[in-house]
């Protein structure tokens, strides 16, 4: 049977059989999309009661088909995702999606990848029913009529004269591999040396308050929590295999974001389809936006609180039993694959909130809370801080992915490199690994920040020579937080924006009033956590 034949008994077999048009069927599951309304360009905002609301495996609609999409072309990789080296999860989680672009940015020698795909192959055209239309993720987190079958930017990755192979023919020397390999080594060293570090500043506190005052813990800890985040964010991008299941959790340490999710949004969606409307990271801080603007540190941070106390465990349930109901074979290859994330899952939020009951035991809340209030708002900031996301710019007019041929360039033109103290080795962990940023955007299968400091050289070469200007990098406290400051904090609700009200009436109308404890009561059911 030819592939033409193939594709239509294909066809036909699925109209003939109880398969519905997905589209239909994720509406029919839905519960929360039909009442945003906005144009059709519009960039999604969340409102708060939708932010983060099943976020990470929502019900996949029953009956969606085996089915990989590689260029065009379908594959069945249900056998693969136990032997995947990367880890079970980043295959289970891509099935029906295209992968035509996570295959060559994910692996330092994508040709060898797409060789074995070749076993997997159905031998039919792909077509828009294998497709999720919206990632079987939470269908608000993309605007209305996005359909991930059409709307999934294409990059042509096959002309070997790209920047990303350019880049990879200078990587993949065996000089260059070794001396990456050590970086690495040095790397998880610091990390190490980071917890350690962590461990005793907690317990001097806890026990030995003379030798840990107020003023020196407090900086420390919110240091600690970042840099460790920023180790957890390479860890996200490593292959999700053995001990590293766990480890990644450490990317929740700074109190904002749940590797568990994350790993999807950020490593499957954000970084292949930087600013498109498939990258969810533009949206994640909207939902403060619809609060009063002077409610927004005091709101956000006791609504943080809440998702520490109870909420991310209330999420954890949540996601765990929607993983197990719908899909920890398709997801993890096996119940002792999935184990270990969930364990890193739960044991991270049974960190956090043991910390508070210590702190709380010690009669030492003040310091626990100084510390957190700090983590948190530097974190969410420094997440926002590496794009553009608080330009106010329609997506369509902004950002062409159909024009755009080379991904490696594109990335590079719509990335910051974020610079703290100016010491690259130092930035990359207190930057919570957003430093370097364009490297990191490039080469997002790099196992670490300083493999990413010491490719930086061949990265702004090759790229200079596609003429590619290389910006000067921005400094977080100069640069960005305070347009980020002006954004997130001072700009009036949308409420206010859309009927005109003044500062006064921003903040004591009774809706806007509803909407402050509201988002605070939906902390602790766990709603709006990343
Ligand atoms: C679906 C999207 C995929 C993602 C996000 C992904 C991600 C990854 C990651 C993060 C690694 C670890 C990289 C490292 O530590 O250097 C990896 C390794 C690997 N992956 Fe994938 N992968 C995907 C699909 C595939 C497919 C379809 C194949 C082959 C059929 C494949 C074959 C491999 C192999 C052989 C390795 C070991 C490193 C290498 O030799 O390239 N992956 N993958």
């Amino acid at each position: 049977m030819n592939v033409v034949e193939q594709t239509v008994k294909q066809e036909q077999m699925l109209k003939g059989s109880d398969f519905e048009q997905p589209t239909e069927l994720v509406r029919q599951n839905t519960t929360i999309v039909e009442d945003i309304k906005r144009p059709h360009n519009q960039k999604p905002e969340l409102p708060p009661e939708e932010m983060g609301k099943k976020l990470p495996l929502k019900e996949p609609p029953p009956n969606m088909p085996n089915v990989w999409v590689y260029d065009g072309e379908a594959y069945d990789l249900s056998d693969f995702i136990k032997q995947h080296p990367g880890g079970e999860f980043f295959i289970g989680r891509m099935k029906n999606r295209d992968i035509t672009t996570l295959i060559n940015i994910f692996h330092p020698n994508p040709e060898k990848n797409k060789k074995m795909l070749k076993k997997y192959a159905l031998g039919r055209r792909a077509l828009p029913e294998d497709v999720h239309p919206k990632y079987a993720a939470p269908e608000f987190l993309f605007r209305k009529g996005f359909d991930g079958w059409k709307d999934t930017p294409k990059f042509n990755f096959d002309s070997q004269d790209q920047l990303l192979n350019q880049i990879k023919i200078r990587l993949n020397k065996p000089e260059m591999k070794k001396k990456i390999a050590q970086m690495d080594f040095m790397f998880d060293g610091v990390t190490i040396i980071l917890g350690i570090v962590y461990i005793l500043v907690e317990v001097l506190r806890l026990n030995f308050t003379q030798y840990m005052p107020v003023y020196l813990f407090v900086p420390l800890m919110v240091v600690l929590r970042i840099s460790l985040a920023g180790a957890g964010h390479y860890f996200i991008h490593r292959a999700q295999v053995r001990l590293n299941k766990i480890f990644a959790q450490i990317f929740d340490i700074s109190y904002v974001p749940m590797a568990f999710v994350v790993t999807d949004g950020h490593a499957l969606m954000h970084h292949p389809y930087t600013q498109s409307e498939v990258d969810i990271k533009r949206n994640v801080f909207t939902a403060m936006l619809d609060l009063p603007r002077y409610y927004r540190i005091p709101v956000h941070t006791v609504h943080k609180l809440a998702h520490i106390l109870t909420g991310m465990f209330v999420r954890a349930i949540e996601i765990s039993m929607l993983g197990f109901k719908f899909g920890v074979k398709d997801l993890y290859g096996s119940w002792q694959g999935s184990l270990p994330h969930y364990i890193g899952l739960f044991g991270m939020r049974i960190l956090l909130v043991s910390e508070l009951i210590l702190f709380c035991l010690h009669g030492d809340f003040g310091a626990w809370f100084a510390q957190f209030v700090l983590t948190l708002w530097l974190s969410t900031f420094m997440i926002v801080a590496s794009h553009d996301f608080e330009a106010e710019v329609e997506l369509e007019t902004r950002v062409n992915h159909k024009e755009e041929k080379d991904w490696a360039v594109f990335q590079i033109q719509n990335t910051y490199d974020l610079t703290m103290i100016g010491n690259k080795y130092v930035d990359c962990f207190l930057s919570a690994g957003l430093s370097p940023h364009r490297v990191h955007h490039v080469l997002p299968y790099q196992r670490s920040g300083f493999a990413n400091v010491i490719s930086e050289d061949i990265v702004r070469e090759e790229a200079e020579k596609f003429n590619v200007v290389w910006e000067q990098p921005k400094n977080f406290f100069i640069d960005r937080l305070p347009i980020l400051t002006k954004h997130y904090l001072f700009s009036p609700s949308r409420m206010a924006k859309e009927k005109n009200f003044g500062l006064w009436k921003e903040h004591f109308h009774p809706h806007e009033l509803q909407k402050a404890v509201k988002y605070i009561m939906q902390g602790f059911a766990g709603i709006g956590s990343i």
